[in-house]
């Protein structure tokens, strides 16, 4: 198979991290912050060592906390619900997952008001947009990093530095860039960062966490033990408790960490280099070809290695189906769940074939899905 749904998870994964991972995880034998005995301690002080080793790869703030969650759906639900109570305004953009635009329907029925910001043809937000928008009540702003639809990178930055003034929180999905991006919450005025580990950071599924600065106050949204205070007949109020309830998913905390150790900077800009040499010349066959119509891709410099496109007289399952059957390609087609970008591209109800590319894609995997597209193409019109 040639696997071009790296966006969805990755693969295959990083076998040396979450062999390491496993071997720490049989040999402990005891839950973090669960007691007093050494293994145990251990086992907390191997989790506050992930925690760090998460703070460190997005340059947070000191004192910025880490919470684990089971995936990036996870954490932002704990930073949306989080809000409630100290919210009234959100801003965010029809760029967004529907990990985002759910729990933000979610709490409009609960008295959240919510401001969606448009893109352009190319794919990307503009900061003036948001600035048009703000209020003086608006409490965060959220941005995807990068369209899981087109690929295209935000302007964080930029939006980081708008708001500096303001007081409103940049809040950023990094679902598809943790592993390929590097962010700096610091420099870029970040308040909180969300996450995945089975994407680009090739960890396993079940693992990813919610960043953010020692200002930033969230609400618990789930409740539960904790280890510590059982007597307390409420959440502790202390973090990362507060938004950590039941056993903690240390196999996962500890092949996460792992898997960081693994990149840095200049790792992460080699693989992302790598990985765009094969995507443009994807990205320039689609383009050329008579009856495909390509989405994203326009700025190479601000992109990751997927793309959307349609083929004329076909819909994307079929597309996707004749891939898979006919050349044993994998890829994903549909929405993707971020609806609001395909009614933006007039791609919706049936939405696009997506292809992904990881560090492990090839040229020869390159030159065989253009090759399968020109036949698709060639048949369908
Ligand atoms: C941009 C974006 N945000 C959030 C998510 C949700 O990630 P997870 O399924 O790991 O919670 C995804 C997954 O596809 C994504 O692409």
């Amino acid at each position: 198979m040639i696997y071009l749904d790296n966006a969805a998870t990755s693969f295959p994964k990083n076998e040396v991290a979450l062999r390491r991972a496993m071997e720490i995880y049989l040999a402990l034998g005891a839950s973090p912050g669960r007691g007093g005995y050494d293994r145990a301690v251990e086992a907390e002080e191997m989790v506050s060592a992930v925690r760090r080793e998460v703070a460190k790869f997005f340059n947070a703030p000191a004192g910025s906390r880490v919470c684990f969650a089971a995936n990036a759906t996870d954490a932002l639900n704990t930073l949306i619900q989080g809000l409630y109570g100290s919210a009234t305004h959100i801003i965010s953009t029809s760029l967004e997952h529907n990990s985002v635009l759910r729990p933000l329907r979610h709490m409009e029925r609960l008295g959240l008001q919510v401001d969606l910001i448009g893109f352009d043809e190319a794919g990307y937000i503009n900061p003036q947009d948001i600035r048009l928008k703000l209020r003086p009540e608006t409490k965060a702003v959220i941005v995807n990093h990068a369209s899981n639809v087109l690929g295209t990178v935000q302007p964080v930055a930029e939006v980081g530095d708008m708001l500096r003034d303001h007081g409103a929180a940049l809040c950023v999905d990094a679902s598809q860039t943790a592993g390929l991006i590097p962010l700096d919450m610091q420099k870029d005025n970040i308040s909180a960062v969300a996450f995945t580990g089975h994407k680009s950071l090739r960890g396993p599924t079940g693992i990813g966490a919610l960043v953010f600065g020692p200002d930033f106050e969230l609400a618990p949204s789930r409740f539960g033990g904790t280890g510590v205070d059982s007597s307390n007949p409420y959440q502790p109020d202390e973090y990362p408790m507060r938004l950590e309830s039941g056993t903690q998913n240390m196999l996962g905390i500890l092949a996460l960490g792992e898997c960081l150790c693994d990149l840095g900077i200049p790792k992460m800009k080699m693989i992302l280099d790598n990985e765009m040499l094969l995507f443009k010349q994807l990205y320039e066959a689609l383009s050329s070809l008579s009856g495909v119509s390509v989405y994203g891709g326009h700025d190479l410099r601000r992109q990751v290695p997927l793309l959307s496109c349609s083929v004329k007289g076909m819909t994307a399952a079929d597309v996707g189906a004749v891939l898979d059957g006919d050349f044993d390609i994998a890829v994903r087609t549909g929405l993707h769940c971020a609806p609001l970008v395909h009614k933006g591209l007039g791609t919706a109800p049936l939405g696009t074939v997506r292809f992904s590319l990881g560090p492990q894609t090839t040229k020869e995997n390159i030159t065989a899905a253009i090759h399968a597209m020109e036949q698709i193409a060639f048949s369908a019109g």
